[in-house]
C-alpha cells in the first residue's frame, strides 16, 4: 500500500487509538446483562439476534467505525460538555451525542411499523452504547478529545488518558470477558435495584463526575503501571458491572 494512502486511512486511529471501550469491555457488559433480561426480553432479542449473545454483538458499532457508509455514527459513542456541568445544560453537537443516540435506538426498536432490519440495527448499537457510557472518558471533555490527546506510558509503551480506560486497565488485568462477567454479575437484588434507579441523564452526569478525577489521576507524560492499577481497578469492575446491570434494565423497559 501506498504511504499515502496507508496515512489517509489509518491516520485518525494511529492518533486516537481506536476510541472504544475496548472489545472486552463490551463484551463484559454484554454478558452481565444477558443474565438479568426478563423472560420476555430474552426472548424478543434472541429473535432479534437470530440467537447471537450480547456480548457477541455488543462490538458492532466499533467493528462498523471504519466503514464510510458508517461515518455519521461516529460521534454516537460520547459525549463532551465542561466539566462542572450537567448534560441537560450544555450545548448539544449539531452530529448527536451518546444520549440523543440511546433515544433514538430506544425508539427504532420499539417502532413496530420499522423494517426488522432497522431494528436490529438499532438493537446492536444500543448494546453497544450503553457501554459506552460507563466508560468515564466517553463522557468527557472536547478540548482533548475525551483524554485522546493525553498522553501518558502505560507500562512504558506510548498511551493516553483515553486508551488506558477503553483498554490498558482491563487488558493488564488479564482475565477474559466471562471470567469478569462471572465475578461481576453476582449482585444482591438490593445492590442490583440501586444501581439501576434513575435515567440515562442522571447516569450520564455520574460518568462526567467520575471523568472529571480520572483527569486529576494523571500528569501529562506521566509513567503508569501497577500504581495506576491499583488505584482504579474497583472504579473499572463498578463501571463494568453498572453498564451491565442499567443495560439488561434498559433492555427489560423496552421488551416489558
Ligand atoms: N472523540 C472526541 N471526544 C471523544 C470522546 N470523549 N470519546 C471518544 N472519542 C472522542
Ligand atoms: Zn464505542
Ligand atoms: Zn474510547
Amino acid at each position: 500500500m501506498k504511504k499515502t494512502l496507508f496515512l489517509f486511512l489509518f491516520f485518525p486511529v494511529i492518533v486516537f487509538g481506536n476510541a472504544f471501550w475496548g472489545k472486552t469491555g463490551h463484551r463484559v457488559t454484554g454478558e452481565i446483562a444477558e443474565n438479568h433480561l426478563s423472560g420476555k426480553a430474552k426472548r424478543a432479542i434472541n429473535d432479534l439476534l437470530d440467537g447471537h449473545s450480547l456480548a457477541f454483538v455488543s462490538t458492532f458499532a466499533d467493528d462498523i467505525k471504519a466503514d464510510r457508509a458508517y461515518s455519521k455514527y461516529s460521534a454516537w459513542h460520547y459525549v463532551n460538555y465542561p466539566l462542572g456541568m450537567s448534560y441537560a445544560d450544555s450545548d448539544k453537537s449539531e452530529y448527536g451525542d451518546i444520549i440523543t443516540a440511546i433515544e433514538t435506538c430506544k425508539s427504532a426498536i420499539k417502532d413496530k411499523n420499522g423494517s426488522r432490519k432497522d431494528r436490529v440495527f438499532h438493537l446492536k448499537m444500543l448494546i453497544h452504547l450503553i457501554g459506552d457510557l460507563h466508560q468515564p472518558m466517553h463522557v468527557s471533555r472536547a478540548e482533548d478529545k475525551g483524554g485522546n490527546t493525553i498522553q501518558v506510558q502505560w507500562f512504558g509503551q506510548g498511551s493516553n488518558l483515553h486508551r488506558v480506560w477503553d483498554k490498558n486497565l482491563i487488558e493488564s488485568y488479564g482475565m477474559t470477558y466471562t471470567e469478569l462477567a462471572m465475578e461481576l454479575q453476582n449482585v444482591s437484588r438490593k445492590k442490583r435495584k440501586e444501581i439501576q434507579l434513575g435515567t440515562v441523564y442522571d447516569w450520564v452526569d455520574e460518568s462526567h463526575e467520575l471523568c472529571a478525577d480520572l483527569y486529576d489521576s494523571v500528569e501529562i507524560g506521566e509513567k503508569l503501571g501497577y500504581r495506576y492499577s491499583y488505584d482504579h481497578n474497583d472504579l473499572l469492575f463498578a463501571q463494568l458491572q453498572k453498564g451491565g446491570l442499567r443495560l439488561a434494565k434498559v433492555l427489560n423497559d423496552i421488551f416489558g
